[in-house]
């Protein structure tokens, strides 16, 4: 039931669900009015950490806080003593602590909407309360619009046992460093391996220069639960995803351009378009030639192989792929910011990052590029339908960054 004053819908990000449920005005169904109401009726094909959130005015909408987190639990979940939810954001506050007003052109083509205070589950002061001995899980979901989030958790060593929703092979991150851009979710699991009454510090250092205190680790003064580490399996159940066959695969490139200091640093990176990968390539130069000039007139600052679609008007499909065909997008960041690319009614499998392939199984439904970068990833289309392909910074989305992808 809609009690905004203005239209709204519901997205479920990251579940696999048939096109009418997805929840994207003027796609997939028309924004419920004031006032008005629509059922969401779906199955749930995969376990694993989800959100949802509206699709319709996105930036401020999801900016004011309405979306929340989406469990569903594994028939056989790995042994834990604590499960918990942790819904990072962050919030542009005045000295009055209200919102500052949305819709800058400065954010949209820029870094997006970052706020000045960051929350977990909107406290600014958050605990982790955890008893010496004790194993957790905790499910990460990044709800900011722009925020990359990179966490350490001081004295524990995290383990990554899904990321988006989808077990991946479990790893341990560089540094301890847990990094997670807008929409992303991750499930890590760790053992309190600090002593009664310790306390430790969350640390948050993504953007250089800002580290800062975002949580605090609290230990009860009880003593352990346990005297040895739980030995107990931490991997988690499969998901019935469908293996992509790259073999046959079509692939389709999607170049990223536009924003703020466009074409500044296209050298930067030595591993552009790949060369130490499998597939190795030419670095494509269509869709690079925008004239950013004339779409900023239009109010727009993203493009998507070329093209920049407004919020306001579904564009024409990026691609068109038959039912039960293998895609691999291959993504190419020529811009200077970080794009979170998501896609709707898929969870693709990450085969490289930067030309790397990657040396664990890992299963997105949002992949993290930051400037210069590129990814490939692999799906089988078996969702038919016309799905959007866009930015999860909320004002790249709706300044441009926004294309889909029929199906079928
Ligand atoms: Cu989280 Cu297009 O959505
Ligand atoms: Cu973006």
């Amino acid at each position: 039931v809609n009690g905004l004053d203005e239209g709204t819908t519901i997205h479920f990000h990251g579940i696999r669900l048939p096109l009418a449920m997805d929840g994207v005005p003027g796609l997939t169904q028309d924004a419920v009015p004031p006032g008005g109401s629509f059922a969401y009726d779906f199955d749930l094909p995969d376990a694993g950490t989800f959100w949802y959130h509206p699709h319709a005015n996105s930036a401020e909408q999801v900016g004011r806080g309405l979306y929340g987190a989406l469990v569903v639990e594994e028939r056989d979940p790995p042994r834990v003593d604590k499960d918990i939810v942790w819904v990072l954001d962050d919030w542009r506050l005045n000295e009055q602590a209200q919102l500052m007003p949305f819709g800058h052109r400065h954010d949209e083509s820029h870094a997006g909407r970052l706020g000045n205070i960051a929350t977990v589950n909107g406290d600014p002061d958050p605990v982790l309360q955890l008893r010496a001995g004790e194993r957790v899980r905790l499910r990460l979901v990044n709800a900011a619009n722009a925020r990359v989030f990179a966490l350490t958790f001081e004295g524990h060593a995290p383990t990554i046992v899904a990321c988006d929703g989808q077990p991946c092979t479990p790893y341990q991150p560089n540094g301890g460093q847990i990094v997670i851009g807008p929409a992303q979710r991750v499930d890590a699991i760790f053992d309190a391996s600090g002593d009664p009454g310790a306390r430790f510090r969350v640390i948050d250092g993504y953007y250089e220069q800002q580290r800062y205190q975002l949580a605090d680790i609290v230990y009860d003064a009880a003593a352990p639960i346990r005297e040895n580490p739980l030995d107990a399996r931490i991997a988690l159940p499969v998901n019935p995803l469908p293996a992509p066959d790259v073999a046959h695969a079509v692939r389709q490139e999607v170049v990223l351009a536009g924003g703020a200091m466009f074409g500044m640093g296209m050298n930067m990176n030595p591993d552009m378009g790949g060369g130490h990968g499998m597939h190795h390539q030419q670095m494509p130069t269509m869709g690079m030639d925008i004239d950013l000039e004339a779409m900023v007139k239009r109010g727009r600052f993203w493009a998507i192989n070329g093209v920049d679609a407004g919020h306001d008007s579904i564009p024409e499909p990026m691609m068109r792929v038959d039912l039960g065909r293998t895609v691999v997008l291959a993504m190419h960041n020529h811009t200077e910011w970080d794009h979170p690319m998501h896609l709707h009614g898929h969870s693709f499998r990450v085969m490289t990052h930067n030309g790397h392939a990657l040396d664990r199984e890992e299963w997105r439904d949002t992949v993290l590029l930051a400037p210069h970068d590129t990814a490939e990833v692999a799906f089988v289309a078996d969702n038919p339908g016309t799905w959007m392909f866009h930015c999860h910074i909320l004002e790249h989305q709706m300044s441009g960054m926004t294309t889909v992808v029929e199906v079928g």
